[in-house]
């Protein structure tokens, strides 16, 4: 494992919360270790297409931002996160661009596009349809520029530490097996979200809720785990790894249209296309659903806009359609709904305090209720903006910054490729598979069952290795549990979240949030009523 040095602040992952809140803790003089899997560029934060939304003209852009973000969230956002989250995201966005982030501008001017939910146009883009890896690329160059701040890659973090009741560090993996403990005043999750809990998903494999797990493993209280945000359109061909299509298409007049040719989404929501994105999910699902139950195709169709061109505004979506045969003015373009965004996690207040002491989290691996039960479109970037640089100012005030004789320690496990089955990739597929089938766009009580038989089942196979494709699949089976376990409980249809036995919205028993921790039950509570966190 490369060498590293004692520090003060440990993060965990590298995506847009993780480098934010590095950048912050850093700022007077504290050591910061960010760790992530993978290469830096690997988070869903590089995938992001559509644009990061922000109201950048004024007070009453904020008050109309607020107001799509209340409204998307069905009747369960936390109105005092969402109201940090769009006051000051303009600060944030201003930073951003001080910090060199190269927006699409017209003539000067900052290009605006919309997308579904949204009232106005105020989503920011970069190279058409490479935000996500745009903000990351500067916020990257930014924390190097930082000699306080050490990014370690291809280094898996295993646990948290406790000591005295409190987060006292993390243990970590390099690729080649072997365990060390990083020592800290405090540790920030900002691990991004566990889309490879389901077969379909937009995100990458390195999207396996991690954060969430180990957060869960050392008592810490999880919320909102049955929302599940499913993007409406996913590239579906056979044999091909879900791609995701930019809400933005639709942003840029992009219809749907089902197998017999018809827009449909007139029969679901006077928004049409542009409707929230839990709303399209389903429409698309049922739209492609034959009457035996028979897949049908769902396409996206944009050969009639002739306001923008296609492969100029979404050069990697074309370039992508390109190598399987597809353009974008050519075609019609075959898409399914795929496991997107995760609004549920750990719980934390506005400034990112978990339920632990030292212990902290931001971004998508954090659950403030900000999104409700279901996410406006393109407001996740700058939710790993705002509570990134949030999360920062709350340790950095209240765990200090000196270490006092703490630093890296012995390796925990010694070589740890010694254990472990063949048999993990075959039960990651399983669960994945038994996800999407009976915890995913529609659900019931039978098949939720049935998926918490099934997840009991593969914890019985006994994958006890510790090579970082086991780690990850015991998280994510730790995190399918706590989506069925909450799934469960909700006996109501709202936002991402849709029971076929409960069909209705029940605001009197569950306009509240869900709440587990380890050894407790499901617990409904209303965050802007409980107390302080930690
Ligand atoms: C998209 O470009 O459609 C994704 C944006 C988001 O998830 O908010």
């Amino acid at each position: 494992m490369a060498a590293v040095e004692e520090t003060d602040f440990v993060i965990v992952g590298a995506g847009i919360a993780g480098l934010r809140a590095a950048i912050g803790l850093a700022a007077d003089g504290a050591r910061v270790l960010v760790v992530t899997k993978e290469a830096l560029d690997e988070s869903n934060t590089y995938y992001a297409q559509g644009g990061i939304a922000v109201a950048m003209s004024g007070e009453e852009d904020v008050a109309l931002h607020l107001d799509d973000t209340v409204n998307a969230g069905d009747g369960l956002v936390n109105r005092e996160a969402a109201r940090v989250l769009v006051e000051e995201g303009p600060l944030r966005v201003e930073e951003l661009l001080r910090w060199g982030t190269e927006f699409d501008r017209e003539g000067g001017k900052l290009m605006l596009t919309r997308e579904g939910a949204h009232s106005r146009n105020r989503i920011l883009h970069a190279h058409g349809d490479a935000t996500g890896a745009e903000i990351g690329r500067s916020l990257l160059r930014h924390a190097r520029a930082v000699e306080k701040i050490t990014l370690l890659e291809w280094t898996t973090t295993t646990d948290l530490l406790i000591e005295d009741g409190a987060i006292a560090g993390v243990g970590l993996l390099d690729r080649d097996g072997q365990g060390t403990r990083a020592r800290a005043r405090a540790v920030l999750l900002a691990s991004g979200g566990a889309g490879q809990v389901y077969s379909d998903t937009t995100n990458p494999a390195v999207a396996t809720g991690d954060g969430i797990a180990m957060a869960w493993r050392a008592g810490a209280e999880i919320a909102d785990m049955e929302f599940y945000q499913f993007h409406p359109t996913a590239l579906s061909l056979p044999g091909v790894q879900r791609f995701l299509l930019s809400e933005a298409l639709r942003g840029e007049g992009a219809y749907l249209r089902n197998a017999r040719g018809e827009r449909f989404m007139e029969r679901y929501h006077p928004l049409l296309e542009l409707a929230p994105r839990d709303v399209v999910a389903r429409a698309i699902t049922r739209e492609g659903m034959g009457p035996a139950g028979e897949a049908l195709p769902v396409y996206l169709d944009m050969r009639h806009v002739t306001k923008v061109d296609p492969a100029t505004r979404f050069p990697g979506i074309s370039k992508f359609l390109a190598e399987h045969g597809l353009a974008l003015r050519r075609d019609l373009i075959p898409v399914r709904p795929a496991a997107h965004y995760l609004m549920g996690g750990v719980r934390t207040d506005v400034h990112g305090r978990t339920s632990l002491p030292r212990l902290y989290a931001a971004g998508e691996v954090a659950c403030t209720g900000v999104h409700g039960a279901n996410r406006l479109a393109s407001n996740s970037l700058l939710e790993g903006l705002v509570f990134g640089a949030r999360a920062a100012e709350a340790m950095r005030v209240e765990a200090g910054y000196r270490v006092q004789g703490a630093g890296y320690r012995d390796a925990v496990r010694g070589d740890t490729r010694a254990a472990g089955s063949d048999d993990s990739a075959r039960v990651l597929r399983e669960l994945q598979q038994t996800m999407w089938e009976k915890a995913g766009l529609l659900r019931d009580a039978e098949g939720l069952g049935e998926a918490g038989e099934a997840i009991r089942a593969f914890e019985g196979e006994n994958l006890m290795g510790f090579d970082r494709p086991q780690v990850e699949l015991r998280n994510l089976q730790t995190v399918a549990a706590l989506i069925v376990r909450s799934a469960l409980a909700r006996h109501e249809s709202r936002g991402a979240h849709y029971r076929n036995d409960f069909p209705k919205r029940d605001d009197a028993q569950f306009g509240k949030h869900s709440l587990v921790s380890k050894g407790r039950d499901v617990t409904f509570v209303d965050f802007q009523r409980t107390e302080a966190l930690a």
